[in-house]
């Protein structure tokens, strides 16, 4: 018996959706290996890593689930939703359609997910120069707070808030 595999409690499925290019994968590098790459390649199909930590004394594996934003390349079925106890809809502060879209992120997550999956608004790329900045934060917040969200900015260049946002997110599926 391998001692790590032995130790965990449950297994937590996050989803992470949004359109190409806004972060997603880079937001699951951050968290799960604390790790970021300038040059990460458009996901093909679906791909998940996995952290396992620690949350009210107990072993938790977080499987985080990563997919295609752009169509061509969208494997996405009721499968890749299926047992989802969390999900994030990610945008880019920087480029407003991504934002724009978050609606048909939301409904479809509500189409296929169970009717109890958390759901978190992250604005990704929070670290981008004021003068790149398409959305501000408290129209996000906003949105949010109608759709029934949890909402915050993150950086996953930086890191800034990539913890907490999946910290919160993995705390209140617990
Ligand atoms: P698809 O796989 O096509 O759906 O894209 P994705 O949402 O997974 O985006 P990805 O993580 O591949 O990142 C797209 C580009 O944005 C890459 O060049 C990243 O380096 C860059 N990027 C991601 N996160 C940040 C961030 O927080 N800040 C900045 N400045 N750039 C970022």
């Amino acid at each position: 018996r391998w001692e790590g595999e032995a130790e965990i409690d449950y297994v937590f499925k996050v989803v992470v959706v949004g359109d190409s290019a806004v972060g997603k994968t880079q937001l699951l590098a951050r968290f799960t290996r604390d790790e970021f790459a300038l040059d990460s390649k458009s996901t093909i199909g679906v791909e998940f890593q996995t952290r396992t930590l620690t949350l009210h004394r107990k072993r938790v594996k977080a499987q985080i689930w990563d997919t295609a934003g752009q169509e061509r390349y969208r494997a996405v079925t009721s499968a890749y939703y299926r047992g989802a106890l969390g999900a994030m809809v990610v945008y880019d502060v920087t480029r407003r359609a991504t934002f724009e879209h978050v609606a048909r992120w939301v409904e479809e997550l509500r189409a296929h997910a169970d009717g109890s999956t958390v759901v978190a608004l992250i604005g990704n790329k929070a670290d981008m120069p004021a003068g790149r900045r398409e959305v501000e934060a408290d129209e996000a917040a906003r949105l949010a707070e109608e759709q029934g969200l949890f909402f915050s900015e993150a950086s996953a260049l930086t890191g800034d808030n990539v913890e907490r946002a999946f910290l919160t997110l993995l705390e209140e599926v617990f």
